[in-house]
Parts: structure tokens; sequence; C-alpha cells
């Protein structure tokens, strides 16, 4: 197997004494893999992909980024390997869609008329036309349309690494069986490293490559399902109802 490109080894969090979030979470993520992590609400699903992000910092263990421990690169290097797609979207405000796509690129650097053409392009890809989109506020956007913004800024400095805090969450379900397709078409295309949170077991049997189970706190990975190659997941295609049947006992569903 390739070197992974995401690694948590033997990691432990807390953010009170003797209450710890995780303990001894241990994962590997490989080149272009797709990984959905499931797991009770609380369960730090969120806290390990911070760690991942430098947001936080592990108490002990590791976190590797392409081999190397998450806290050597600075961080603004780290930022440009890792997009990072905020639960319920997290844009900015007060600014406009395309400042909210162009936030790392400003970080970077990157000249305005660079940040622009690459705003626009992305915006084009996630299926908001720049023209009608790109001066609009969040608040003048549907929750479907402000979650592609969450994806498009996530892209924007064309990271190999790509963490999604339940993305397509808080959507009808029309919207996000749309932006699923898109996932995927993208990711085709793309073949990022992608480690993404979600609640709907379907979602994570569809999406993932691989579908991580965590347990109740101190959490640690509890079952690692992998799915059969090949997309779309018929429902009833070999291997995906015994998947999901096994994300439910798992989660103590059944
Ligand atoms: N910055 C923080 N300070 C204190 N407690 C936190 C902080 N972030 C998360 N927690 C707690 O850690 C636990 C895991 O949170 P989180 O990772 O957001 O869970 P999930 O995303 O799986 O729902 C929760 O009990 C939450 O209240
Ligand atoms: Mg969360």
């Amino acid at each position: 197997m390739a070197a992974a490109v995401l690694e948590f080894v033997g990691v432990g969090k807390s953010f009170a004494p003797g209450a710890p979030v995780l303990e001894d979470f241990t994962l590997a993520v490989s080149p272009g893999e797709t990984v959905a992590l499931v797991g009770p609400s609380g369960s730090g699903k969120t806290t390990a992909l911070k760690l991942a992000n430098r947001l936080l910092d592990a108490d002990s263990g590791e976190v590797h980024v392409f081999g190397e421990p998450v806290r050597a690169p600075e961080p603004a290097a780290l930022r440009r390997r890792i997009g990072y797609v905020i639960q319920e979207g997290g844009l900015f405000p007060h600014w406009s869609v395309r400042e909210n796509v162009e936030t790392v690129p400003r970080l970077l650097g990157w000249p305005d008329e660079k940040r622009r053409v690459r705003a626009e392009a992305l915006l084009e890809t996630v299926g908001l036309p720049p023209g009608e989109f790109s001066a609009r506020f969040p608040r003048e956007l549907s929750g479907g349309q402000r979650q592609r913004v969450g994806v498009a800024r996530a892209l924007a400095a064309d990271p190999p690494v790509l963490l999604m805090d339940e993305p397509f969450g808080a959507i009808d379900p029309i919207t996000r069986h749309r932006l699923q397709g898109e996932f995927l078409r993208l990711q085709d295309e793309l073949r990022k490293t992608v480690v993404f949170v979600t609640h709907d077991i379907e979602e994570a049997v569809q999406l993932g490559d691989r579908v991580i189970v965590l347990g109740p706190r101190p959490t640690r990975v509890r079952r690692v399902i992998e799915l059969p190659p090949g997309r779309p997941r018929l429902p009833a295609s070999c291997g995906v109802p015994e998947a999901e049947q096994t994300v439910m006992e798992e989660l103590g569903l059944t």
C-alpha cells in the first residue's frame, strides 16, 4: 500500500481533565482515497479533522501529513495542502462569495488577477455561475449554494487533501443527491485524498472507499468497512446492503 497521506497514530485529545474525547485514535488514509467518518454526535469527528488541519493540537500521539508531523510545516504551507470544508458552510458573512473562495489564495499572497480567475473557475465547477454569484453575500444564498461555496473555497489552492465536515448536511434531499453526484464526478477527475464526516449511512457507503465507524467517547476507531470498487454503487449491488447493515450494527441502530 502506498504511504499514507494522512495518518493518526495513537492520538489522544481532551478539552477537560479526565474527559478524553479521542483516545488512541489511529487511522491511515491512502493517496486518492475517500474515507467516510461516521459516529455518534459529540464523538470527536470534527475534532479529528481539526487535528489534521492544526486548528487543534493533539495531547498525545502523532498526526502525520505526507509522512511528516503536522506540526512541522508552517501553517500557510499546511493550508495549501489541506482544504477544509467547515460544518454548516462556515462562510464569512461580510465577505462576498468570491472573497470567501479567495480566502486561502489571499493568505498565500496570490496576486488579485490570479485569485479572481481561480475563484471564478471554481464557482463554475461547483455549479454557481460567477456572473450571477460572485458578488452575492452568504445570506443571499440557499443552504445548498452556501455548501457549494464552502467546497469551492476548500479547493481554491488545489490542495491534494480535502477534509469535509458534513459537507452535504442540512440541505434538502434533492440538492443533496445532486451534490453527491457532483462530488463523485469531481473526485473522478481530481483524485483528492478525502476525509468526510457524515451522519448519513447511505451517503457514507455511496461516496466512501472505506467507512470508518467511531465509537462513543473516549473515541477510537471501532470498525473499518471496505466498500467494493466501482460506481455508482446501486442500492442492491454486491456488498452495499451488507456494508450499510454493518455500519448500522456498529452504531447500535439495529
Ligand atoms: N473547543 C472545545 N472546547 C471544549 N470542548 C470541545 C471543544 N470542541 C469540541 N468539544 C467537545 O468535544 C466533544 C467532541 O466534539 P466534536 O468533535 O465537535 O464532535 P462531533 O463532530 O463528532 O459531533 C464534544 O463533547 C464537544 O462538546
Ligand atoms: Mg461535528
